[in-house]
């Protein structure tokens, strides 16, 4: 039966170790899609693959799901190593951006096929495929075709062909990419709350970082087939590694600065002509050029003339464009010759500035993160 109750069902533990694949193109040399990648989902756990397009997302997918065999490296699902096993013995769901509903089926035939290639007696088929068409919204679909369905509808059904078998692991690569926006968003909230309460352990593959941060337990930010960081996604947004990972989780400005001092745990910045102390964990000695995250919500515009208080570096600009989004304003303000993004949130009742106004820009010590050199490239 499908359970609903997560207590009733142990979602297993992915763990990929080490695993590279490379692919050899036509008269070039191999090229390496995914490196050394390590990765560990707990049970029930949804875990997000986030990263610009070829970063080698769904070629990590498809060494999970069996699609691909690994170079190096193994795959396990729970305490079984399941690398050498052919994809129809792992016990996994799929869900892909094209539905990859079967046309001439109907939606009980659809959501049905995985139960009866298990050969199930027909009443209990009849039993889970009511019960998971309903437990993705669509109860009474049965006897429709695919064709008769909407984008979101037919991707429902999708999701209910993956989870009627009750796998181990549920696999989704870029689920919501055929839908408009509104649907995905609404469909996203509906994935999220299924997954938790099947608890099914989940890799989910998307480009989109507001998608992954919005359903993710943990969010594994790939570039170039490798791993940047994991982390939930707050972690990954107050504290980035690298100018990669502050500039893909959000957005961004990147200050150049030097140390003027380090002691344990903080470094002293040059921050525009003032100093400021940052929290960091990385070690820093006097002299040395590092890199200053700035989110844009952490920059204030103040008048040209207000003071800064402990802990905050005021400095004078100019803004250069206002726009006026309802619920928040996006400022660019010149600073020193470079143009950098200031938001300003519930403008209604916040002091803002024209276009060509002097400005006061304050910048919180407590706000900023500080990079080594070397993490930006
Ligand atoms: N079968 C294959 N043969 C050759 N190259 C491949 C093959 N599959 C993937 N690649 C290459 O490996 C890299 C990673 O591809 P992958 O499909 O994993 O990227 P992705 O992160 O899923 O990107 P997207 O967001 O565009 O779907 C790409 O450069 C791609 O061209
Ligand atoms: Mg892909």
């Amino acid at each position: 039966m499908v359970t609903a109750d997560p207590a009733q069902r142990a979602g297993a533990r992915l763990r990929l170790e080490r695993v590279s694949k490379s692919f050899t193109r036509e008269g070039q040399s191999a090229f390496a899609a995914v490196r050394d990648v390590s990765l560990t989902v707990e049970p029930g756990e949804l875990v997000t693959l986030l990263g610009p397009s070829g970063c080698g997302k769904t070629t990590t997918l498809r060494v999970v799901a069996g699609f691909e065999q690994p170079d190096e490296g193994r795959v396990y699902v729970g305490e079984q190593d399941v690398t050498d096993l052919m994809v129809y013995r792992r016990s996994i769901g799929f869900v892909f951006q094209s539905y990859a509903l079967f046309p001439h089926l109907t939606i009980f035939d659809n959501v049905a096929y995985g139960l009866r290639v298990r050969r199930l007696p027909a009443a209990t088929i009849r039993a889970r495929v009511g019960q998971v068409l309903e437990l993705v919204g669509l109860p009474g679909y049965e006897r429709r075709f695919p064709n008769q369905l909407s984008g979101g509808e037919q991707q429902r059904v999708a999701v209910a062909r993956a989870v009627v078998v009750e796998p181990q692991l549920l696999l989704f690569d870029e689920p919501l990419s055929n839908l408009d926006a509104k649907l995905r968003v609404q469909m996203r909230a509906e994935l999220s709350r299924l997954q938790r309460q099947l608890a099914i352990t989940t890799v989910y593959v998307t480009h989109d970082q507001e998608e992954a941060m919005a359903i993710s337990d943990r969010i594994a930010v790939m570039r170039e087939g490798v791993i940047a960081q994991v982390g939930t996604a707050e972690e990954l947004y107050r504290t980035p590694r690298s100018a990669f990972v502050a500039q893909f989780i959000g957005r961004v400005n990147l200050v150049e600065s030097r140390v003027l001092g380090a002691t344990g745990g903080r470094v002293a910045v040059d921050l525009w002509g003032a100093s400021l102390s940052v929290a960091t964990d990385d070690a820093y000695a006097p002299g040395q050029r590092l890199f200053l995250v700035l989110r844009p919500e952490s920059l204030t515009l103040v008048p040209e003339s207000a003071k800064a208080t402990e802990g905050e570096v005021v400095v004078p600009g100019v803004v250069r464009s206002r726009m006026y989004l309802g619920e928040k304003v996006e400022y660019a303000v010149e600073v020193a010759g470079t143009l950098l993004e200031a938001l300003t949130y519930d403008p209604a009742r916040r002091r803002l500035f024209d276009v060509g106004a002097r400005v006061g820009v304050s910048c919180e010590a407590a706000s900023v993160r500080a990079l080594t050199a070397e993490s930006h490239s």
